[in-house]
């Protein structure tokens, strides 16, 4: 294996003609990881974000990087299932799309409803972006080589035993504590890579189904996803930790924030490795999970567990069904497939 190293100025690759949507991009590892595509020539960004005043600050702070002509902001608040319905709508209409990055989230923080009266980092970091994965998967699935990257963390790692995504009512059990919120819903996406490669390579999501050829590569149809963790780096999410945990918080950031690095130099480097690097294409880097710069890791046991993203993919589904009715990207039931020709 050559070096684990990734330097967003000089290894990403010239990305004209390219189209990308990046969740969180207003901010913190988003905002680097926007500004070091637009460093590249692509032919667009779509930067979506929640807040107006950070998604104008923003484009305004692009401009050190790059013709901001070429970046569009779209509010998405991820709290709104609805809201976020209506955006990914409107993204299906491109023609292309080189890569989605779902890198939004919410840190450690306090228990709160979404809109949908959901947990909000489970709707936040899990649901509302895989409904928006799956509703452009079309268009990522016509663009050659396309990247599906989720942005996971460490802490995937640390969520409760007792996680089964079971029930909605498991998801919106108040007192399980800012730390396990968090670290639950990192556990989701990267279970949500993998459930999301295994259906469409049984050809259950997604136009096209499986192919025999090289598994998991673009050839067959398929994006390239994978989920990243961006490193220990200094954001705003540390503010959401001292608010969840008081002065044991602001202890907590002050002791570990000089050893955490910088959002635009060093955060940005797995998620934009997965989104553009060739080698990705050229190595099959397919369903992983990528830790700074580009080095595949072996996630927690629990996040290969099949039946624990069954359980996810399904109880997701229902949630997303239950607040949105019938799903764009959902195939129907085969069961009766062949009905017609069993006489
Ligand atoms: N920082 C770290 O050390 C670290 C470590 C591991 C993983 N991560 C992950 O990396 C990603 C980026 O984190 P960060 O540290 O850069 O955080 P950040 O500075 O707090 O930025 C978070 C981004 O997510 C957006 N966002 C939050 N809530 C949203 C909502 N309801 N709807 C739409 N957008 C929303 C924010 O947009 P608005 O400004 O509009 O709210 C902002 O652009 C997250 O997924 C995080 O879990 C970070």
């Amino acid at each position: 294996m050559g070096q684990n190293t990734f330097d967003p100025n000089t290894d990403v690759p010239d990305l004209t003609g390219k189209v990308y949507v990046v969740t969180g991009g207003s901010a913190g590892i988003g905002f680097g990881i926007v500004a070091h595509l637009l460093q590249h020539n692509p032919a667009k960004i779509f930067l979506l974000s929640n807040k107006i005043e950070h998604g104008e600050d923003a484009v305004q702070e692009l401009k050190k990087w790059g013709d901001t002509n070429l970046v569009e902001w779209k509010n998405c608040n991820l709290l709104s299932l609805k809201e976020t319905d209506e955006v990914a709508k409107d993204l299906k209409h491109l023609e292309q799309m080189d890569a989605l990055i779902c890198n939004a989230g919410e840190g450690v923080g306090n228990y709160k409803n979404s809109d949908d009266g959901i947990d909000s980092h489970f709707q936040v970091n899990h649901l509302a972006q895989m409904h928006l994965a799956l509703t452009v998967l079309p268009i990522l699935q016509k663009t050659p080589n396309s990247r599906l990257v989720v942005q996971s963390s460490e802490l995937h790692r640390m969520a409760p035993k007792s996680t089964a995504f079971a029930s909605a009512s498991e998801i919106n059990e108040e007192d399980i504590g800012a730390s396990s919120l968090y670290s639950r819903s990192k556990l989701a996406q990267v279970l949500f890579v993998k459930a999301l490669l295994r259906r469409m390579e049984q050809g259950e999501v997604g136009g096209g189904g499986s192919s025999s050829s090289s598994s998991g590569s673009s050839r067959s149809g398929i994006p390239f996803m994978n989920a990243t963790h961006p490193g220990a780096i200094v954001t705003d999410q540390q503010d959401q930790a001292v608010e969840a945990y008081g002065t044991l918080g602001k202890i907590g950031v002050a002791a570990v924030r000089p050893f955490m690095s910088d959002p635009v130099k060093k955060g940005c480097r797995s998620a934009l490795f997965a989104a553009t690097s060739e080698d990705v294409v050229k190595e099959n880097i397919q369903g992983q999970y990528i830790v700074p710069d580009r080095k595949i890791d072996t996630p927690s046991d629990r996040s290969q567990d099949t039946q624990l993203q069954d359980r996810l993919w399904k109880l997701s589904e229902q949630l997303l069904e239950s607040k949105l009715g019938v799903l764009s990207w959902k195939k129907p039931a085969r069961n009766f497939k062949n009905l017609s020709t069993q006489t």
